[in-house]
């Protein structure tokens, strides 16, 4: 290992590791104690945009750009666990491109999704039309393994909202569902007119059946889980329970800033740590890479981050008590990400927290001090 131990902070025996140097170079020396052992990795590169930030440049040219990329997201597939799965941060400029190439190094069949993020909020005028979403490309070592094992999102006080107990049904709160299905694979018997409790007929809308046979429906009537409405007139729908859908939500392709927070959120939340210094330009916020790294790990996993950037990544992995690795090639590791990671340690140090593993190694390719 050509990398030199400069500082540990936070608890003893930390398992996480902060690395300052390219990240080819880092995951080529760490890749033997680390193959198949990574079970979410983060990746957020330059987005080959000609632009040169305060703390790093992204004027490579396409070529040179596509070539740095492919060769580090080579080698991070070979760290995945059997469940682990491929989060990358990329826009509108290069995002087919790049899907091309990393179909081409991974495997199309380890592609999973494209997640649309919405990113900003407020309306550039400036251009033909107002940029408000990334993506992020999803891959999996397994995508079968991967869909077994993935979390679901905590259900949010909206979705709670829907749900409601106007009948008192001692089962709890319910919301109501459309009891009629598309006709396209219909069998006759989905065919027939339900009978209300008071009398009143009801026959499948144009081009839909039920979802029953009408020997199910007379049970579900019986069983009271068939909602006529309040006054018993209503197109019939099924009830719901609150205590049949609790266990948590499958995530969706499109995530909304208002419930992931947006760049400029991420920036100003930057600027509140560190309020005397050039903000890092390109910061993703924490909520976004908390339900990236949620829906992927459980505590005690893995996460790696080769484009550490503002380290947004280890700050989150951190909080959540998963084991993390962020490698850095640019000064700013010095000045935003050990700065920031160590006020988040203190923070979870002088809390009542039941994290172990609290801290991180820092190894650098500066032999300097
Ligand atoms: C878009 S930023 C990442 C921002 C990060 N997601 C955050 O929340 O702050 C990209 C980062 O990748 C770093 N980088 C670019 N090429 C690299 C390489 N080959 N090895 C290591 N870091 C690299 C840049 O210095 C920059 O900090």
């Amino acid at each position: 290992m050509k990398y030199f131990k400069k500082l540990s902070y936070g608890l003893e025996n930390t398992e996480n590791k902060i690395f300052k140097g390219d990240n080819v170079e880092v995951l080529n020396d760490i890749m033997d104690n680390y193959r198949g052992m990574v079970d979410c990795i983060y990746i957020d590169p330059p987005y080959n945009n000609d632009e040169e930030y305060i703390h790093y440049s992204d004027s490579d040219g396409f070529e040179i750009w596509l070539e740095k990329v492919s060769k580090t997201l080579s080698l991070l597939f070979e760290l995945l666990s059997d469940k682990g799965s491929l989060w990358i941060s990329i826009d509108d400029g290069q995002l087919h491109y790049l899907k091309v190439a990393a179909d081409k190094i991974i495997g199309r069949h380890n592609f999973v999704h494209t997640i649309v993020w919405e990113h900003r909020t407020t309306r550039e005028n400036r251009k033909a039309f107002s940029n408000n979403h990334e993506y992020i490309l999803v891959y999996a070592k397994n995508p079968c393994e991967f869909k077994e094992q993935r979390n679901l999102l905590a259900t949010d006080k909206e979705f709670l909202k829907r749900f409601k107990n106007p009948d008192n049904d001692p089962r709890g709160d319910w919301q109501s569902i459309s009891l009629s299905v598309q006709a396209g694979h219909a069998v006759p018997s989905q065919f027939y007119t339900i009978v209300a409790p008071n009398g009143k007929e009801h026959n499948p809308p144009i081009g839909r059946c039920w979802a029953y046979n009408e020997q199910r429906m007379l049970e579900e009537i019986k069983n009271n889980n068939i909602w006529f409405g309040k006054n018993g007139n209503g197109v019939p729908r099924r009830k719901k329970f609150l205590s049949e859908s609790i266990q948590g939500l499958t995530p969706e392709t499109i995530w909304f800033a208002e419930e992931v927070g947006t760049t400029d959120q991420a920036k100003k939340h930057l600027k509140s740590i560190f309020e005397n210094q050039e903000v890092f330009d390109t910061p993703k916020p924490e909520a976004l890479i908390k339900r990236i790294i949620e829906i992927s790990t459980n505590e005690g996993d893995m996460v790696l981050d080769a484009y550490l950037g503002s380290g947004t990544t280890a700050v989150v992995s951190q909080q959540l008590n998963r084991r993390y690795i962020g490698i850095e090639r640019g000064q700013h590791v010095y000045d935003i990400v050990l700065p920031r990671l160590d006020r988040c340690i203190d923070n979870l140090l002088s809390g009542d927290t039941a994290i172990d593993n609290v801290g991180y190694e820092f190894w650098s390719e500066d032999n300097n001090e």
